[in-house]
């Protein structure tokens, strides 16, 4: 997703340094969300942010300890699919409400004395019965739509429980101890499915536990300006834009705290995209951000002349980043730091452990070496956040919504050898297919979209003449976390239209094919 290769080559000291950031007063209130790797633990995440809550999720074996200096204002256990995965036992002690989601009902229910048996399995839509409740104040109807998706179910509540709602085959589908705020939902309140799901998560956070909903687009940016002051005194920081989201929001938050202590640097290594440099000329231009370009595309192509294995191509690459990294530290007298694009999801898709972190992006080692302290300030944002900031700190549409671009770039998609010929006529195919996407008002119901060169030959006919040519492959995806998509389904007629195009106006192409593989078990990219 997004820049990762810049954004992840230096998660491991993100997360070893997250600790000791300050902590804003939107963030001082807080509730922490324990995982126990369920499907949706980043949803309900995203939607306790969405009330205006400061999160965090952690994994499930976080310790009493960690809890205490967490010092939450609620907790949310969330589902999950591994019964044997546990909770310190002090977090129903901890003197702040608790709400179990789903298997965090379960076991909450076991820890406290209850019994949970496999029993009357319900998947999907759910008619629910609710009785009075905090968890439920506001909501007028007593029967309502919820979304199942449970085995096993509480067959005798723990003592001082109550069940505050029922199905037809689960008598307990939601529990309440009011006296002792701790309260458990089999369903998920947080799918669109659960008919008035937000509003009992509001119940919880707002009501229960007392959140002012702070976390709001424009305090965010007024503290994230404060703490970069409070952190950069009057140091300066030099940061490497690729024209991403992610990164051209660090710029401008950036800009915005400390003015002209920010050094931005665009590397153009020669494995961009056709008019790339537009989207920096509009950092630039539109926010009077100082960009210096960095031609360093010899340099790169160079180093990776008749290189074809992938994990090869992006060493070389990283190496050469910190190369030129480096060379430009140098010049700016007084950068003590690098600042850095991270996101929150690279951090919890990491830290929870569950879903495999895209490792390989990783090259690491260049804060060390180059001596440098990392600023992240969007670190603990997630990306419609990231994008709510950047619009509000006046960036483009087409900043904001852009597709990621891999950092290793054309590299990764021109297969086997990197020449120029390729790289060029992958440059033409990719621009005529995000051309096509945009005026056929595609682009934004896409999540990623780019073309692959191929490096076979395959015969043709142009102009009544056989035509020994190349072939591109089409890739557009539709994802919301970049962990696994589903290839698009674009129509055969647009299809038709933009392959049509690259045959005709790329000369060494001769055919065009489609991606329909999802990832698993493809993968987005080719290499
Ligand atoms: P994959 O190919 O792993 O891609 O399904 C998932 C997302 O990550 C992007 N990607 C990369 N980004 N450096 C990056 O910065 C890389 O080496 C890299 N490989 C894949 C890919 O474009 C997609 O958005």
């Amino acid at each position: 997703m997004k820049q990762l290769f810049f954004s992840l080559f230096f998660l491991s000291a993100a997360l070893s340094l997250s600790a000791n950031q300050p902590q804003s007063h939107a963030q001082s209130q807080r509730i922490l969300i324990l995982d126990f790797q369920s499907q949706y633990s980043q949803l309900i995440a995203r939607r306790v942010r969405e009330l205006g809550a400061y999160c965090e999720l952690h994994p499930c074996s976080m310790s009493a300890d960690a809890i205490r200096v967490f010092a939450p204002q609620g907790i949310i256990l969330s589902g999950g699919p591994d019964s044997t995965l546990s909770v310190t036992q002090d977090v129903y002690n901890m003197g702040c409400p608790v709400l179990g989601i789903c298997y965090g009902m379960q076991l909450m229910a076991k820890d406290l004395g209850g019994a949970v048996q496999a029993k009357d399995a319900e998947f999907g839509h759910t008619q629910l019965h609710i009785k009075p409740s905090q968890l439920f104040a506001s909501i007028e109807t007593e029967q309502l739509p919820v979304w199942m998706s449970h085995n096993d179910q509480v067959t005798q509540l723990p003592d001082g429980f109550e069940a505050i709602a029922h199905t037809d085959t689960c008598p307990h589908a939601a529990m309440a101890n009011s006296e002792r705020t701790l309260y458990g939902l089999q369903f998920h309140p947080e799918v669109t499915n659960t008919q008035h799901g937000m509003q009992m998560l509001k119940n919880f956070v707002i009501g229960i536990c007392n959140i002012e909903p702070l976390w709001q687009t424009a305090d965010i940016i007024e503290e994230s300006i404060t703490s970069i002051r409070e952190q950069i005194g009057t140091d300066h920081v030099l940061l490497a834009v690729s024209g991403g989201v992610d990164s051209s929001v660090v710029a401008a938050l950036l800009h915005r705290a400390i003015g002209d202590q920010l050094h931005c640097v665009f590397v153009d290594n020669g494995l961009l995209r056709f008019d790339e440099h537009k989207a920096i000329d509009a950092l630039k231009n539109k926010l009077g951000i100082d960009v210096r370009c960095v031609d360093a595309s010899e340099q790169f192509l160079t180093a990776l002349q008749r290189v074809t294995e992938p994990e090869q191509k992006r060493k070389i690459i990283g190496h050469q980043f910190i190369a030129v990294f480096e060379k430009e530290a140098q010049k700016i007298p007084n950068v003590k730091w690098l600042g850095q694009g991270t996101i929150y999801p690279d951090i919890i898709e990491s830290a929870v452990g569950g879903a495999t972190i895209k490792s390989h992006h990783n090259v690491g080692g260049l804060p060390e070496k180059m001596q440098l302290k990392l600023i992240e300030p969007i670190k603990s944002l997630f990306k419609d956040e990231v994008r709510k900031v950047g619009v509000a700190l006046g960036l483009s549409h087409e900043i904001v919504y852009r597709h990621p671009f891999p950092g290793p770039g054309l590299a990764i998609r021109v297969l086997g050898e990197i020449t120029p010929d390729a790289l060029h006529a992958l440059r033409q195919a990719d621009a005529i297919f995000l051309e096509e996407l945009r005026t056929h008002d595609l682009y934004d119901s896409v999540a990623q979209a780019f073309a692959v060169f191929l490096p076979v030959k395959s015969v043709g006919v142009k102009g009544d003449i056989r035509h020994y040519g190349n072939v591109i492959a089409l890739r557009a995806v539709n994802t919301t976390d970049f962990m696994t998509a589903n290839w698009a389904d674009l129509s055969h007629e647009f299809l038709t239209r933009v392959a049509n195009r690259i045959i005709n106006e790329v000369s060494c192409i001769s055919r065009v094919t489609y991606d329909i593989s999802s990832k698993p078990p493809a993968t987005i990219e080719w290499e």
